[in-house]
């Protein structure tokens, strides 16, 4: 099995651990760190609707909780079982641009598909720690 068909396995895996009683949207997210590990992550819904953890948000979480950093972490995955493929929200584009390398491959699949990205194409000229750096 090629790496990335794994990784997506694996966050497959992690789609069946979602609660999302709200929505109904099950969304699972696996990232592959370089020393080969893989951590899992699940939407995780709240009643107080914006308490809501998102899946890559979840994975990506844990790898730093876990001690990992930006330059452990080989690739993403997020998936979901949604007529077409589905990619970050815009919290999740904030988050993952300051978590992950720019260039580090981000694939998405519904299962059917998959297509990869990365934050550079995800989050152009977003806000970053520089921007704080050149406050007056
Ligand atoms: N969701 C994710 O987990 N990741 C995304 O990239 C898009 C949205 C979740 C949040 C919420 O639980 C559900 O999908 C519907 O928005």
């Amino acid at each position: 099995m090629i790496e990335q068909e794994r990784l997506i396995e694996k966050a497959f895996l992690a789609l069946e651990h979602a609660y999302a009683p709200y929505s109904g949207f099950q969304v699972g997210a696996c990232i592959q760190t370089r020393d080969d590990h893989y951590i899992l992550g699940a939407n995780i819904e709240n009643a107080a609707y914006g308490s809501t953890n998102c899946a890559e948000r979840s994975a990506v979480f844990a790898a730093y909780s876990m001690g990992y950093r930006k330059e452990d972490l080989k690739a993403l995955a997020v998936v979901t079982r949604a007529k077409q493929i589905t990619t970050p929200c815009g919290a999740c584009r904030q988050v993952l641009s300051e978590l992950l390398n720019a260039d580090t491959p981000i694939y998405l699949s519904n299962g059917i598909e998959v297509a990869v990205t990365n934050m550079k194409e995800l989050l152009p000229a977003g806000f970053g720690a520089d921007d704080l750096k050149s406050a007056n």
